[in-house]
């Protein structure tokens, strides 16, 4: 069961997802129908969107997930200091948006200065990370047992601040005005790439085996699974800078990720019957991750699609289909477990989510030849619609749960 505390913080990210889910909607219809006045830099746009996905969404979520389930793996309460952490997570993810939102990763003038406001944003996020990761050193050290969902968010942090070094060459990219498009998408891709593929998917792994338990038979990859995924950010790197030789380190490693990924994948299946309803779109978000990866292996594969929509559609299956998809199972299992609202609004997001996820697909592919790319952007643009309603509702559904919930301390064991 859930504290009221990290009830209230649940709640604080779906309304990061839904900020973020209407500035993705307004993208995707200003595309067709063109932007209006007050939101010009498209650039900037889609970094106040990505971000906020990135800290104020899914990071915080992760985060007071993993903080409702420790106690009951530990057995200790929680240390003092988690609700400062959390509010600070929380205050900087929504300070990021204005700040990105300005100028993206470029310098804004504020009076007779000019500050990069977005750099500045990622490294106050990256602080209270930090915060979070000496919380949970002091809250699991000297386990005598390390149970599956802790090993998985030991390599989730540990990739999580290995991420965190890309932020910082970003940063010193910025302040010593070296202009190297090759160390910046490196340093890009590290932080945003590694960030998703290593932080979220082993985090959300650790976040639905402690939902469900551990199998008591049987071995899941934890230390060897963030290893492969290491190296797998290099694959974010526009073909035309990346040397072939890190293509071959990455390309293969990723495919190992995949094969591992995938035997959780099944050892979750096999317990499916616990799995809340939303996962099954999850699910099949996870295979069109897996399936990809077995097909950069193929010769040209990669160098012909790593860019432009191909990059977007994968993008949104691997965080909207298959990460979005699983943590608002996850919220919904635990949060508003019976709820009958919750069918509809399955229901919408469910729709919303496959066709966007179709329309990127043809805009990738350009199919069927003949068909107009904007007949494909204006479904994006209406399934982008239904995501960010299904979201809305989900918010407010999880709103008047947290003010019904019985009151509960969050430093008690769960
Ligand atoms: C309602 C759901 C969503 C909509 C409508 C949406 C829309 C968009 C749009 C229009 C773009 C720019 C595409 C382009 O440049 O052609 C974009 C990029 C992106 N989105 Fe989303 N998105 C959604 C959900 C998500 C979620 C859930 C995440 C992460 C958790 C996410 C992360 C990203 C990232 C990382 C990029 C690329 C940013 C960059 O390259 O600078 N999106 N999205």
């Amino acid at each position: 069961m859930l504290s009221q505390q990290m009830r209230w913080f649940l709640v604080v990210a779906v309304g990061a997802l839904v900020l973020a889910a209407w500035t993705g909607v307004l993208m995707r219809f200003g595309m067709v129908d063109g932007f209006p006045t007050w939101a010009q830099n498209f650039g900037a746009m889609r970094h106040a969107h990505s971000h906020l996905m990135y800290f104020g969404w899914v990071t915080l979520a992760l985060f007071a997930l993993i903080w409702a389930d420790l106690p009951r793996h530990t057995g200790r309460s929680l240390p003092r200091g988690v609700g400062v952490q959390m509010a600070l997570t929380a205050v900087m993810a929504f300070l990021s948006f204005p700040a990105f939102w300005a100028n993206g990763y470029g310098l804004t003038a504020i009076g007779s200065v000019r500050l990069p406001l977005g750099s500045m944003a990622a490294t106050f996020n990256g602080l209270t990370w930090f915060i979070f990761v000496a919380l949970y050193v002091q809250a699991t050290r000297g386990l005598a047992v390390r149970p599956l969902a802790v090993q998985l968010w030991d390599w989730a942090l540990a990739l999580l601040l290995l991420a965190a070094l890309g932020a910082v060459g970003l940063v010193a990219l910025v302040i010593t005005r070296v202009e190297q498009p090759f160390l910046q998408q490196l340093f890009l891709h590290q932080f945003l790439d590694l960030f998703a593929v290593g932080w979220f998917g082993l985090a959300l792994l650790g976040v639905m085996w402690s939902y469900i338990g551990a199998p008591t038979r049987g071995w899941l990859p934890t230390f060897s699974l963030a290893l492969l995924l290491a190296p797998t950010f290099l694959l974010g790197v526009p073909p035309t800078l990346l040397p072939t030789t890190l293509f071959w380190v990455a390309a293969p490693a990723n495919a190992g990720a995949a094969f591992l990924l995938g035997w959780h994948g099944l050892q979750l299946w096999r317990q499916r019957a616990m799995l809340p309803n939303l996962l099954w779109l999850a699910g099949g978000g996870l295979g069109i991750v897996l399936a990809a990866a077995a097909l950069l292996l193929w010769p040209g594969v990669w160098q012909e699609y790593a860019g432009g929509q191909m990059r977007i559609f994968y993008l949104h299956v691997l965080l909207l289909m298959w990460v979005s998809t699983a943590l608002l199972g996850s919220l919904e299992a635990r949060c508003l477990p019976g709820s009958r609202q919750m069918r509809w609004i399955n229901w919408l997001w469910t729709a919303g989510v496959l066709v966007m996820i179709g329309a990127l697909l043809g805009l990738g592919l350009a199919l069927p030849p003949g068909l107009p790319q904007v007949a494909w952007l204006r479904a994006a643009a209406w399934g982008s619609l239904g995501v960010a309603i299904g979201a809305s509702l989900f918010w407010l559904a999880l709103l008047r749960g947290a003010a019904t919930a019985p009151q509960r301390s969050p430093y008690a064991s769960d």
